[in-house]
């Protein structure tokens, strides 16, 4: 028997030529960032809790950026791993412009000028505590002494040719400190993504790993300024403030436990919205693979058109060379 009813959606169901008219939202891969691990080594070392992502030596990135170019990846983060013995507590290392960020970012300009260049802006990388800021003698990370030191490195991202500098401290004011100084030294094109809404997330543990950012493996408390994941407000009120302080754009950090905060920034901010699908999220997808529970390649599709369905024009993935093959 048949019933008839005036609305049957299935009709726009019924093949994939149909299915594939009506898409509303696909990926490209200049939707993508892809966030590349660099360190001091003479090889390319796998991540152990990250499959397929890896930590490359400064003279062996060229090859892989160029590869990743080819199929459509337009720009490309980079995390430095140094050496432990240039961690300090103040973590001054930043401030050396022969250090190894600057020197990749250096040499990726003078090889291909046409790729975009983001600097993550934080001393994590650089600090022996981990965190990313400077510790007052209580133990609680300062703020303002913090944002001048990062308004000084964002100078030196600029000068090595950084196109983008991505503060990812999370300190209250940065945002319109590091556009001063920038400004004041007629960097005047040098963009700010600003992480604007980064939570204080569990997934950030493999990305510790691959530079090595957790002393002693132990969990890095990062929760006097990284956000409270539970809170959408505090959320709202730190977008706000980076527009206002004049971020060119800004970032939602994780992305896809986040989708709603993505949603809010695009639907109240007409500035680009970023999402970060951060480590944790990648091995997730790819630990369930390997364990034959899940298809990673589905997965991470189906996860990245959520982030961009959601409102994200830009995404950081680690998954992009990966799909962008398959695209
Ligand atoms: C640090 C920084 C982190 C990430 C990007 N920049 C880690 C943290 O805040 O501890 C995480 C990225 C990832 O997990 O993929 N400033």
């Amino acid at each position: 028997m048949t019933y008839s009813f005036p609305i049957r959606p299935r009709r726009l169901r019924v093949s994939e030529s149909i299915r594939s008219i009506v898409q509303e939202n696909r990926l490209h891969p200049s939707d993508f960032v892809l966030p590349i691990f660099i360190s001091d080594d003479d090889r390319v070392v796998e991540i152990s809790s990250m499959p397929g992502v890896y930590r490359w030596p400064i003279d062996q990135l060229s090859n892989h950026i160029a590869s990743c170019a080819n199929m459509g990846i337009r720009a490309f983060a980079l995390f430095p791993k140094i050496s432990s013995d240039l961690k300090t507590t103040s973590g001054h290392e930043i401030l050396n412009p022969k250090s190894l960020v600057y020197r990749a970012a250096r040499s990726l300009k003078s090889l291909d000028s046409d790729i975009v260049l983001i600097a993550d802006l934080a001393l994590d990388p650089y600090t022996s505590h981990g965190q990313d800021g400077l510790l007052l003698e209580n133990g609680y990370v300062g703020n303002d002494e913090t944002v001048e030191v990062l308004a000084k490195a964002s100078l030196i991202c600029a000068d090595a040719g950084f196109d983008w500098v991505a503060p990812s401290d999370m300190m209250d004011g940065r945002v319109a400190i590091i556009r001063k100084t920038l400004d004041q030294n007629s960097y005047l094109t040098t963009g700010i993504i600003s992480y604007s809404a980064k939570f204080a997330s569990s997934y950030y543990g493999p990305f510790r790993a691959a530079i090595d950012s957790s002393p002693e493996g132990q969990n890095v408390d990062k929760s006097t300024y990284q956000l409270n994941p539970a809170n959408l407000e505090e959320a709202k009120r730190e977008l706000r403030l980076d527009f206002e302080e004049g971020a060119d754009m800004l970032m939602v950090k994780p992305a896809e436990p986040f989708l709603d905060i993505i949603n809010y920034a695009k639907t109240n901010f007409d500035i680009p919205i970023a999402a970060y699908q951060v480590s944790g999220e990648y091995s997730r997808i790819m630990a369930a693979d390997q364990l034959g529970w899940l298809d990673w390649e589905m997965c991470a599709h189906e996860s990245l058109l959520s982030i961009k369905r959601a409102g994200a024009t830009v995404i950081f993935s680690y998954f992009a060379d990966k799909i962008a093959s398959l695209l």
